[in-house]
Formats: C-alpha cells, structure tokens, sequence
C-alpha cells in the first residue's frame, strides 16, 4: 500500500470516529433536554393548584372592586382563622382550607346593595335583613364550582350562633360545622377592632371582653380562649403585615 493511500484510509477511519462521537453528544444532549423539559413541566396537581388558586383570586379581586374594605377585613380574617388554626394544632391542608374558607366567608356581600353594605349608619329593619342573606349567597356563588365545596359550606354557616340563635338556619353548637366557628369569632373581632372613617377600632384587651362575654351564647366557648391566647401572641409580635398562603403580598393588619 502507497504512504498516499494510507492517508486517505486514516482519515476516513477519523472522520468515521467524530460522526460516531457527534452522535453521542448529540443524544446526550437531547437526553438531558427531555429530563430538563420534564423537570420543568408542572404536574396535573400543580396544574390544578395554580388553577385553584387563580379562581380564588379571582373571586377576591371582584370583592375588591365591590368594596374595598370588605376584601381587606376577608383577607385579614383569614390570617386570624390561620393563625389560632395552628394554635390548635390543625394540619397544613387543613390550615388551607381553613385559609381559602375565610377568604370567601363573605364573599356573598358582592349581592348586598352599596347603599346597605356601604351605609355608615344604623341599618334600618329591612336593610339589616338583606345584610342577613350574605352568608347564604356567598355559599350561592360557590357551591356549583366543585373545588369550593366544603368552603361554600364553611362561609354559609359563618353567622350561626353557638346557642341556636344565629341565621341562616339556626344551627345550635356542633351542628355548626367548625371552621364556620372559627371564622364567627375573627370576623367578629376584625370588626370590632378595624379603623372605620366613621370610629376607630377597639383595644385587643376590650375586644377580648366582648369575645367571653358571648362565650357559649354567640360564640363557642373553647374556640373563644384559643382565639384570645393566640391573639395575645400575635399582640406581642407587634408586626404591621401579615402574610396569606393563597395570595402573595404583604398586608396590612392595620385596618383602613
Ligand atoms: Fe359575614
């Protein structure tokens, strides 16, 4: 064989080898991009979850445009309801429900007219009785949407009372489901402590008054003392903003 032919057949031998080697980096390449593609595709329960909480904020944008103060008392008693939810020891599923279901407790008031939702004064018999078919048509703007299920449940039964006496149907202790009662006692002390332009909201130490007062009547007497420690807590952390699990941000606890 010719020194000409030799260098003709080291060559092809060459560039039969760094085809060969181009194909292996070529497949690892596109191995690494296929784990890459799957690492970064979100899951049907990621889906669902971003879905889920896409709808919520939805629903409380729509609250916002409505009334401004309402969106902010829903989001603040959320944060309440969470945080003696882990004072007692609740699950962080069940601390989400519990979270989502405060979100909505009155997202019904987007069917109360302004003139009554908004009106500073004392309601007048029949203002006060539209006021009453909140619960229930938050429950009404829920219920068909699966995901919302138990929440609808939970908003509906916000305003019964521990001793029966409550509406919209008059449930008596545990028959009212518990995040419902939960939510009665940091709804009503949201209320009784938010800055209104019209009166500034009491002192925590009043506030807590008023809670053992309707201890057992209006309000479940066991939730009550959780709620007053875990409040007394939150008191001595005295931080300005609070965080949610649903909606991200910083809020304000001061109410405006
Ligand atoms: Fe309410």
């Amino acid at each position: 064989m010719t020194k000409k032919n030799n260098v003709i057949q080291l060559s092809a031998v060459k560039e039969k080898r760094d085809k060969k080697l181009q194909a292996e980096a070529d497949a690892l390449a596109q191995s690494f991009a296929t784990a890459k593609a799957i690492a970064t595709t979100p899951s049907i329960k990621e889906i669902r979850k971003e879905f889920f909480e896409l709808s919520i904020k939805t629903l409380l944008a729509a609250l916002k445009c409505k009334d401004d103060y309402t969106w902010g008392h829903s989001l603040r008693v959320a944060y309440l309801c969470v945080s003696v939810g882990k004072e007692m020891g609740f699950s962080p599923d069940e601390l989400y429900e519990l979270e989502v279901s405060a979100l909505f407790h009155d997202i019904g008031k987007i069917g109360v007219p302004d003139a009554v939702l908004k009106k500073p004064s004392r309601l007048t018999d029949d203002e006060f009785l539209e006021m009453k078919l909140h619960p229930s048509k938050s429950f009404e703007i829920l219920q068909d949407f699966p995901i919302f299920s138990k929440m609808a449940v939970n908003a509906k039964y916000h305003h019964e009372r521990f001793d029966g006496r409550g509406y919209p149907e008059g449930l008596k202790g545990d028959n009212i489901p518990f995040y419902a009662r939960i939510i009665l006692i940091a709804d009503t002390f949201d209320a009784m402590t938010s800055t209104r332009p019209y009166r500034k909201g009491l002192p925590f130490d009043v506030a807590f008054s008023e809670l053992r007062e309707f201890a057992g009547t209006q309000f479940d007497p066991q939730i009550v003392e959780k709620f007053i420690s875990c409040m007394t807590k939150e008191q001595s952390k005295n931080e300005e903003t609070f965080k949610l699990q649903v909606i991200a941000g910083d809020f304000k606890k001061d109410a405006a």
